[in-house]
Parts: structure tokens; C-alpha cells; sequence
């Protein structure tokens, strides 16, 4: 073989073994590609079929539905219109908007049995479609979760924690803080960061960001109450329906009465830095709500009641304050309880006459 035949050869052999390397390099590729987005595909599939059998941060968990909300408020919630109103606008407002600037915050404050837990209840119930049982509803009681003033770093930094994991699960997460004016004071200034106008919130350098713009945050206390009975009532002696009350006549007692009360909101950043929405009146309980709850009650029991037992279980409640008398002071709470024993004594009555 000649020097040109030598060199054609050589060229020969070199592009097979090149064309060789280039198909495997290619297969390579497609295999790696095929291989990641089979993985993808399989990683994908899995998280579907997983989200048949257990919850997920999914539309289909989380239907947020208002429309359900407001029949259950219009149905179930007596004497509330400002709230009723207040919490369906704010919520609306809130999931109508996709880039929501911050995470919706809410508080309602009322005297005790005027329903703050019960709406935050029907919330839940309404968002989730395991409602109260939800992975992604979180309920923190100031007085059980966190009795200690003296343990409040200790406490700030499990409540960091709690809801910077809760927000990374799903950012659609729902919490709910009972019982804040039992907290140990300065215990929420830890959740501004979560609550502000920031988008996300990145708690450390290594950490995943953490989305809170879709969270709902909601605080009940039982602070300012006494400037809303107060209020309502001299609103009552000057002709004023309550119904014809609005929210503006008891926002910023609220929000004062709140910041200086003691509790946890007292002198509070989180009220300081105005990353609270909403704050919501819960107003005291006439008579004629109270009746309603305890009609309720009895027909819960399939009793329809006859006018002398709901005087008696009226007349277990205390109403206030002096001179008028108007209002239910523990609203509607241990209503079941009180019916309860009544229909129990009538039954047995029945029975030993019979
Ligand atoms: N406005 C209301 N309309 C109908 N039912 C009510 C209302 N308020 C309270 N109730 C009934 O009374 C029960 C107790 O109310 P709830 O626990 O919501 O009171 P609260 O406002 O959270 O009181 P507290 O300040 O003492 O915690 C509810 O489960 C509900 O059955
Ligand atoms: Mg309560």
C-alpha cells in the first residue's frame, strides 16, 4: 500500500471510530435525557398517585371554597354581620388575587361565646377539604402551647420553626393563634418576618425559600372587648341599630385596646408595623342570638322546645352590663351543656310518668 492508500485508510478508520464515538455519545445523551425524564415522569406520577390516598398541597385538598364559607356564616353565625362581612371581603380579596403582596392576616377580638373560634372553625372547614383535620391547618393555644413568659426565646424559636416547615410543605397553609392575650408577651413579634410585605422569606443562607404570600394568619383574643360593649352600647342609647354599625365604629378601639391591653399583641411589633389586616369585631350576643343558639341546640337533640325550657336555660346566663342589661356575657358557650341536662331531666321525667 502506497503513502495516499496509507492516509485513506487511516481516514477511513479514524471517521468509523469518530462516527462510533459520536453515536454513543449521542445515545448517551438521549439515554440520560430519556433516563431523567422517565425519572421526572416516574417522580411526577408517583406524587399523583400518591395524592389519591393522602393529602396534598393540591387544589383538589385545598379548594378554598368561599362560596361554602358563606352559606355556613349566613346559616350557622347569629348577630355577626361586621365580621360576616369583613372576613368573606378580606378572604375574597385575598385568593382573588394570584400575586397576593403579602400573607392574609386577620384579627378577632370579642367577648367570650361570640363565635371567633367557631368562624375560624367554618375557615378551616370551608379551605381544606379535611377541614379541622387538615395537615396544612395549624392551631396554636396561647395558655397550652405557651404557658412560660420566662420561656418566650424558647418558645419563639419552636414557632419560627413550626411555620417556616409549615410554609415550605404548602404555602397554602392556614394558622390559627387562640387565647394571644394569654401569651407570653413579645411571642409574635417572631412571626413579622412571615406576616410583612415580602414576597418570600429566606430564613437562613442554605435554606429553601419559603413562599407566605398565600398563608392566612388569624389571632383571637378576647382584647378589646370591653371598648366594642362599651362602644355598641352607647351607640344603643343613642338610637343606633346594631345593625346599622359598621366596621370603621370599632376598628381603631380594637387595634388600641389590643396594643394596650397585656397579652400577647401588647406593645407588639406585629401591630407596630401594621402587618395586621384586619381587625375584626365579634360584637356581644343579645337575647335574641342567645335564643337562637339554644333553639339550635334543642333541635340538635330532635327537641323542639316548648318556651318554658328555653327560659330556663336563659336563665343559667348572665347578662350585662348594668343598667340595660343587654348583652349575653359568655354568649352562646355551654349552651349545648345547659340544654343538654335539660332534655336529659325532661326525658327522665317522661319516663318516671309514664
Ligand atoms: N355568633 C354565634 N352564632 C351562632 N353560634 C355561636 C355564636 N357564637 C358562639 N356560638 C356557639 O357557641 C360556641 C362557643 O363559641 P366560640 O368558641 O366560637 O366562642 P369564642 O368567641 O371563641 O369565645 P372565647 O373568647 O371564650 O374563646 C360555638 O361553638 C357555637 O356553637
Ligand atoms: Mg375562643
Amino acid at each position: 500500500m502506497n503513502f495516499v492508500g496509507c492516509s485513506l485508510m487511516f481516514l477511513f478508520i479514524f471517521a468509523i471510530v469518530e462516527t462510533a464515538r459520536c453515536e454513543l455519545l449521542t445515545l448517551g445523551i438521549i439515554g440520560s435525557i430519556g433516563g431523567s425524564l422517565l425519572g421526572s415522569a416516574g417522580y411526577y406520577g408517583y406524587e399523583k398517585f400518591k395524592c389519591n390516598f393522602m393529602e396534598c398541597c393540591t387544589y383538589d385538598y385545598i379548594p378554598s371554597d368561599l362560596d361554602k364559607l358563606e352559606v355556613m356564616l349566613a346559616a350557622r353565625l347569629y348577630g355577626q354581620q361586621i365580621a360576616q362581612e369583613t372576613i368573606i371581603n378580606a378572604l375574597r380579596g385575598h385568593l382573588g388575587n394570584k400575586d397576593s403582596p403579602k400573607a392574609l392576616v386577620m384579627s378577632f377580638h370579642g367577648t367570650p361565646g361570640t363565635g371567633k373560634n367557631y368562624v375560624a372553625q367554618m375557615i378551616a372547614k370551608a379551605f381544606y377539604k379535611n377541614g379541622v383535620q387538615s395537615q396544612y391547618y395549624y392551631f396554636f393555644n396561647g395558655r397550652n402551647d405557651f404557658p412560660l413568659q420566662r420561656k418566650v426565646d424558647e418558645y419563639k424559636e419552636e414557632l419560627y420553626e413550626a411555620v417556616s416547615n409549615a410554609l415550605k410543605k404548602c404555602e397554602r397553609s392556614l394558622f390559627v393563634f387562640d387565647e394571644v392575650d394569654k401569651m407570653p408577651e413579645g411571642l409574635l413579634n417572631i412571626l413579622v418576618p412571615f406576616l410583612d410585605y415580602n414576597m418570600y422569606h429566606k430564613p437562613s443562607k442554605q435554606s429553601k425559600i419559603v413562599y407566605q404570600n398565600k398563608a392566612i394568619f388569624i389571632f383571637l383574643s378576647n382584647t378589646g372587648s370591653s371598648q366594642i360593649v362599651q362602644h355598641l352600647k352607647s351607640l344603643w342609647e343613642k338610637g343606633k341599630k346594631r345593625d346599622d354599625t359598621r366596621l370603621q365604629d370599632f376598628e381603631k378601639l380594637i387595634a388600641n385596646g389590643a396594643f394596650n391591653e397585656k397579652g400577647g399583641l401588647h406593645h407588639s411589633d406585629t401591630i407596630q408595623t401594621s402587618v395586621i389586616d384586619h381587625y375584626v369585631p365579634f360584637l356581644p350576643l343579645e337575647e335574641v342570638h342567645v335564643r337562637k343558639c339554644l333553639t339550635r341546640a334543642f333541635s340538635e337533640r330532635n327537641v323542639t322546645p316548648k318556651e318554658e325550657m328555653i327560659e330556663e336555660a336563659l336563665s343559667h346566663l348572665t347578662f350585662g352590663p348594668e343598667p340595660h342589661n343587654l348583652y349575653s356575657m359568655a354568649g352562646c358557650k355551654r349552651i349545648e351543656q345547659k340544654v343538654a341536662s335539660i332534655v336529659y331531666r325532661k326525658q327522665s321525667d317522661s319516663k318516671i310518668n309514664d
